[in-house]
C-alpha cells in the first residue's frame, strides 16, 4: 500500500514503498534492480515532494553513539538515524563541547554531511572526521575521510557525484578537547567572554526560535534557497545600487549575499499563493499553511526566482532538495 513519507513541509504525496533500514544487513538484503531506484530520506526536513507521487524511499534508522577518547579529542561514531539536535545536547551534557552553534537544526545525523549543515558561523565539516557510506552498486561500505567528502557551502560529494548511488550509514565526528566559544555571528557577539557551552547553546536556540518557524507549528523546511555567492565585480555594481545590501566577503574574492534580504526587498515577505507562502518574518523560509501541493510551492518558488533575477540580476537556487516521482530533480526541469 502506498504510504506518505514524512516531510516537514507537510506535502501530501504517496510513495510506492518505504523501506526502513536498521542494520547493515537490512541494506545487504535489499533487492536492488538499479543503483538509484530509492530516494534516501532522513527526517524529511530538507525536501520538497513536487508531485503527488514520490519514488521508493529508504529511511536509515541506524542508531547508536560510540565514544572514543584520544589525547586531544573525542571521536564519536554516530548512527545515521540518530537525531542531530539530540546529539548536540548529548555532547554538551557530557562535557564534549563544540557542536553548540549547530543546536536545533532539524534532521538526522546521516543528513548532516549531505548538505553540510551550518549555522551561526559553524559547519558540520568543521567536525567531520569521516563518513561511512554504503555503495548500492558494490554492496559494501566505503569510508570517506573529510577531504574526500568535498565539502562546500551546503554541498558535498554525497549530493554531487554520489547522488542516489548509496546511503550514509554512520558518521565519525571529531571534537577537540580544547574549546573556544565561536561568537562571531550577529546575535552571539553580545555574549560575555567567559560564556559556557550550554549558554552558547541556549542563545542559539533562542535566536533560532525567534527567527525560524517551528515546523511542528507551521510547515516549512528551513531556508528554501541558498544564499547566492557572486563575483566581486557584480557585487560592486550591486552595492552602488543597493547601499544597504548585507554582504559577507568570502576567501576567493567572491561575496555571499543574504537571499532573505533580496526576497524581502522584492516585496515577498508574507506573500501567499493559496496555502503556499513566504514567511512573514524570515523571507528565506517558504511555508505551507495547510494544503499546499508540491506544485503550489514550486509555483511560488519560480515566481520568487523570476523577480529576483529581474530586480538584482541574481539567480537563486533552491537549498531544499526537490524530488519528483522518479527521484531528485532541478527546479529548471519542473514545469509549472
Ligand atoms: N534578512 C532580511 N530579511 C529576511 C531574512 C533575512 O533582511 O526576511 C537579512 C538579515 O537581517 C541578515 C541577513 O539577511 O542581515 C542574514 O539573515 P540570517 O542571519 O537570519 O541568516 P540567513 O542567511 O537567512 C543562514 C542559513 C540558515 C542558518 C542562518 C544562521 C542558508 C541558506 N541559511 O540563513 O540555515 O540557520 O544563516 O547561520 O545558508 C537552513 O539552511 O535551512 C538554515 C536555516
Amino acid at each position: 500500500n502506498p504510504q506518505s513519507p514524512i516531510n516537514t513541509l507537510a506535502i501530501s504525496a504517496l510513495s510506492p514503498e518505504i523501506v526502513t533500514i536498521k542494520t547493515i544487513e537490512d541494506l545487504q538484503k535489499l533487492n536492488l534492480i538499479t543503483n538509484s531506484e530509492y530516494y534516501v530520506l532522513g527526517e524529511g526536513s530538507n525536501v520538497l515532494f513536487t508531485e503527488p507521487k514520490t519514488p521508493k524511499i529508504l529511511r536509515p534508522l541506524i542508531k547508536g553513539i560510540e565514544i572514543e577518547e584520544a589525547e586531544n579529542c573525542f571521536l564519536l561514531n554516530v548512527g545515521a538515524g540518530e537525531n542531530w539536535h539530540e546529539l548536540v545536547k548529548f555532547t554538551i551534557e557530557r562535557d564534549m563541547p563544540g557542536l553548540e552553534n549547530l543546536a536545533l537544526i532539524p534532521g538526522s545525523v546521516g543528513a548532516a554531511p549531505v548538505q553540510n549543515i551550518g549555522a551561526y558561523g559553524v559547519e558540520f565539516s568543521d567536525f567531520c572526521c569521516s563518513v561511512n557510506w554504503y555503495n548500492f552498486g558494490k554492496k559494501k561500505i566505503e569510508t570517506f575521510n573529510k577531504h574526500a567528502c568535498l565539502y562546500g557551502y551546503r554541498n558535498s560529494v554525497f549530493k554531487g557525484n554520489l547522488k542516489g548511488k548509496g546511503i550514509i550509514v554512520s558518521v565519525k565526528i571529531v571534537i577537540p578537547k580544547k574549546w573556544t566559544a565561536k561568537l562571531n555571528y550577529a546575535g552571539l557577539n553580545t555574549l560575555h567572554k567567559n560564556v559556557t557551552p550550554s549558554e552558547v547553546m541556549a542563545k542559539v536556540i533562542e535566536i533560532r526560535e525567534s527567527k525560524l518557524p517551528n515546523p511542528n507549528e507551521l510547515a516549512n523546511a528551513g531556508s528554501f534557497f541558498k544564499n547566492p555567492v557572486v563575483a566581486h565585480e557584480q557585487f560592486t555594481q550591486l552595492i552602488a545600487k543597493f547601499p544597504n545590501i548585507p554582504n559577507y566577503p568570502q576567501a576567493n574574492e567572491t561575496v555571499k549575499l543574504a537571499a532573505g534580504w533580496l526576497i524581502e526587498q522584492a516585496g515577498f515577505k508574507g506573500f501567499k499563493i493559496g496555502d503556499a507562502g513566504v514567511h512573514k518574518d524570515q523571507a528565506l523560509v517558504l511555508v505551507n499553511y495547510g494544503s499546499a501541493s508540491g506544485r503550489d510551492m514550486i509555483k511560488l518558488a519560480k515566481l520568487i526566482i523570476e523577480k529576483i533575477t529581474e530586480k538584482f540580476g541574481i539567480n537563486l537556487e533552491p537549498e531544499v532538495r526537490l524530488v519528483d516521482q522518479s527521484g531528485e530533480c532541478t527546479i529548471e526541469e519542473l514545469i509549472e
